[in-house]
């Protein structure tokens, strides 16, 4: 009922309509407040990708780096681009100890983000920062692996290509081994999110 009451009063004030934080059960209480650590759910899969270069990127690249992952879109309305300036204040906070993570943006609208988009996208944020996009299917079973849920939303029949996609908004730490370590709420302050990572490097 809490969980459901903050939705609602999410909804009213108009903050994260289009972006769910579904947690599991055992997070849902964190969502306005400080994140805690969940031990470690079933989250996270290899993926075959191409970043805004256009270079194929699997996710055994990475392996031995933290991975900081972010999904969601360009044509986001409001805290997609929120979410990714956090990532890069909370890298940058880390200072030298920021450089062992790998911050990754990851399309859940990969019919409009073509590497073109991504790469004007993310020029906007982290120097370091990997956008990538793909095949649908091979953006959904990443989407899938990681419990992220998305879907379209048609606002305007007439208008097409101006569709709004609700997606889960979280924020993944995982470890070198390409396994999750912590997940945030979108709004984390970034404070908070560096200092609940710093003890994972
Ligand atoms: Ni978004």
């Amino acid at each position: 009922m809490i969980a459901f009451a903050a939705l609602a009063i999410a909804a009213w004030l108009g903050v994260g309509i289009y972006h769910i934080a579904t947690a599991p059960e055992s997070v849902q209480d964190s969502i306005w407040g400080i994140p805690k650590q969940i031990g470690t759910p079933d989250i996270g899969g290899p993926f075959r990708l191409v970043d805004q270069t256009g270079a194929l990127r699997s996710d055994s690249v990475y392996r031995g780096q933290y991975m900081l992952i972010y999904f969601g879109y360009t044509n986001c309305p409001d805290v997609c681009a929120i979410a990714l300036i956090d990532m890069s204040e909370a890298l940058e906070l880390l200072g030298e100890a920021g450089n062992l993570i790998r911050p990754i943006f990851i399309t859940i609208d990969p019919a409009r983000d073509t590497v073109e988009v991504m790469k004007e996208y993310a020029a906007n944020f982290h120097p370091r920062l990997v956008a990538l996009t793909g095949e649908e299917a091979a953006i959904d079973e990443v989407a899938k692996a990681c419990g992220v849920f998305s879907e379209r939303t048609a606002t305007d029949q007439e208008k097409v290509e101006s569709y709004l996609v609700q997606h889960t908004s979280r924020i993944y730490l995982m470890g070198v081994d390409g396994r999750l370590l912590t997940q945030f709420p979108y709004d984390t302050p970034p404070e908070e999110m560096a200092e609940s990572i710093r003890p994972f490097l």
